[in-house]
């Protein structure tokens, strides 16, 4: 019996120190990329089929594109280029730091800059999209709670960019005050992301009220609901993918060299 106890107690001493040696610590980081890779694979999948989906929903439903011809069916880009832009691109560039690990960290700013500047300009010609359709049919503006989150939620995006611009990049501050601010750009960034979520399922649901298509056509009443639970489920994940710390980056060796050169 006692035999058997000092067994247990070598074997629990042995998985201890076992822990500690760098070959189990590169395995378990090595299981943590797999498990994000894993995740972001289902989370990126969601996000390109609800863009198929809203494309379908657009052209089967709702008489296709247009631009100032048909004011009203120039709404469609409105939907569309929303979730390209402020869905879909925004979340790769929060998640290309954990997506890219293994490039160098001023390559990956630089890939988050773009990706966001590209959700901006797909936000502005989606705003044009709406604002032209609403003043070519002689309809109000800015009366409903969708247009005041999807305004706010925009005008915080375009702010937040440039703070992020001038402190991450170009001129960039110093490293201690970069490093203070990137918890509060993190955290305007996963709001404003929640934002454009809030306003893209309140504008499906909008849209479904406006146009009565709950009273009129059940199929299409079913492809709005699938449309606003994939895309607050998509933000759950992609929410969950940016605030995991399993998966935030280890800096590279490289980081370091190129921080101090820039530093200088
Ligand atoms: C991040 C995403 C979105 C933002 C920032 C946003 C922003 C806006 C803004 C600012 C307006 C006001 C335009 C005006 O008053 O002339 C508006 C209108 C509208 N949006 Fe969106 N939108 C988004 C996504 C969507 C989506 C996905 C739909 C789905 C169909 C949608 C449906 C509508 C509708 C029906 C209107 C016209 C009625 C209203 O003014 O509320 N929006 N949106």
């Amino acid at each position: 019996m006692i035999q058997r106890y000092r067994r247990a107690a070598e074997l629990e001493e042995q998985s201890v120190s076992l822990l500690g040696t760098p070959n189990m610590e590169a395995r378990t980081e090595h299981q943590k990329v797999k498990h994000y890779q894993l995740l972001y694979t289902l989370t990126t999948s969601i996000g390109i089929g609800t863009i198929i989906l809203v494309l379908f929903w657009i052209l089967y439903y709702q008489n296709g594109f247009a631009w100032q011809s048909l004011p009203r069916v120039q709404f469609n880009w409105h939907p569309l280029l929303m979730i390209i832009g402020m869905v879909f691109f925004y979340s790769q560039a929060m998640l290309i730091y954990r997506t890219g690990r293994n490039y160098q960290k001023n390559t990956l700013k630089l890939v988050h800059m773009s990706l966001n500047l590209l959700a901006f300009i797909l936000a502005v010609i989606a705003l044009k999209a709406v604002f032209d359709s609403h003043n070519l049919t002689g309809t109000a503006n800015m009366y409903t709670l969708h247009s005041w989150i999807g305004l706010t939620t925009v005008i915080v995006f375009a702010l937040q960019f440039l703070a992020g611009f001038v402190t991450f990049l170009y001129p960039g501050l110093s490293p201690s005050i970069r490093k203070a601010l990137l918890p509060t750009h993190v955290a305007f960034g996963s709001g404003c992301f929640a934002g454009a979520i809030i306003a893209s399922a309140s504008g499906f649901l909008e849209k479904a009220i406006f146009q009565k298509i709950y009273d009129q056509n059940v199929t299409e009443g079913i492809v709005v609901n699938i449309l606003g639970l994939s895309i607050a489920f998509f933000g759950v994940l992609v929410l969950h993918l940016v605030h995991n710390v399993d998966y935030k980056r280890v800096p590279l060796a490289d980081d370091q060299i190129v921080l101090e050169r820039s530093d200088n």
